[in-house]
């Protein structure tokens, strides 16, 4: 099959998806000797309409929250995009403890907005909430992995005839539950509601304003989040001032029971 244009496209609040996904679209455009071009729609006002076509190949990259794709993120992966046939390779990033059904959901939803998803993967990677686990990756060896995947994509890509019913991934169908996260109780730990909240070394620079994928946080007071808060950390960890934290509880208690239970490997799945 003839690919003319690699695209790596994310959804990535902290960093950790854009780096996989740019790395494998990388790759696979320079094994090809096609462009890269890459689409972030992170932030509110990148979220504008994409087209592709059937020479083209999408490496579209998800983290992992609670389980799934993020459902406040998911109605965009739904509405912003036309696969018209492209190639696509699903892929998420997850943060040690297990991406249950996010790579199945995410398969699912490109297969019904025109994508062929040929490839797809799920990478380990630093967890948001804590550097406990799976801090410092994706690492060398992921990387190595990430490579052999690339190379993978691009001989799958090119010798292609006809398009093969979408790729196989572990996961439950339908899918439907979220995972549920506990406290060190064993309880389910609610913390929907949690928001960050603003220490005084907060200078007003607004950089968190500008980083939420909500756009929730107040730009006359970004110690004020009037909108919804979906504990991604991109105020967290993008404050120049380290100003911005958690303090509820039952989410602090919650990110022990993975750090007293998740810190084991877990390794990267690539299903081809
Ligand atoms: C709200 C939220 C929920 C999460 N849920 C899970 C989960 O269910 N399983 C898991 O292994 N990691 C989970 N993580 C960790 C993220 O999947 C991981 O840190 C991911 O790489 C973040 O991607 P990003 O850096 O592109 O934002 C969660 C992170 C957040 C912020």
């Amino acid at each position: 099959m003839e690919i003319t244009c690699v695209n790596a496209v994310f959804y990535s609040a902290t960093g950790n998806t854009r780096k996989v996904t740019c790395e494998i679209a990388k790759q696979v455009a320079g094994i090809l000797k096609v462009p890269l071009t890459t689409y972030d729609f992170s932030l509110p006002r990148n979220r504008v309409h994409q087209q592709y076509d059937r020479n083209q190949l999408v490496v579209f990259g998800m983290p992992v929250y609670a389980g799934r794709i993020p459902n406040k993120i998911l109605p965009f992966v739904q509405t912003l995009f036309q696969g018209n046939g492209a190639l696509a390779v699903p892929v998420v990033t997850f943060g040690n403890r297990s991406y249950d059904n996010a790579l199945l959901e995410l398969r699912n939803e490109l297969t019904l907005h025109g994508f062929h998803p040929v490839a797809a993967g799920a990478f380990a990677a630093q967890h948001a909430f804590t550097e406990k686990l799976a801090g410092g990756r994706p690492d060398e060896k992921d990387m190595e992995l990430l490579h052999e995947f690339a190379a993978e994509i691009a001989d799958k890509a090119l010798h292609l005839t006809e398009i093969p019913g979408p790729v196989s991934v572990p996961g439950t169908e339908p899918v439907t539950a979220y995972y549920t996260p506990l406290g060190t109780d064993g309880k389910p730990a609610v913390f929907l509601k949690a928001k960050p909240r603003t220490a005084d070394s907060c200078t007003d620079c607004k950089v968190c304003v500008s980083l939420c994928p909500m756009g929730s946080i107040d730009y006359d007071n970004p110690a004020s989040v009037s909108g919804i808060c979906i504990k991604c950390q991109a105020c967290v960890k993008g404050c120049p001032e380290h100003a911005k934290y958690f303090g509820d509880p039952a989410f602090l208690s919650h990110v022990k029971m993975l750090e007293q239970n998740y810190t084991r490997r877990a390794e990267p799945e690539i299903f081809i």
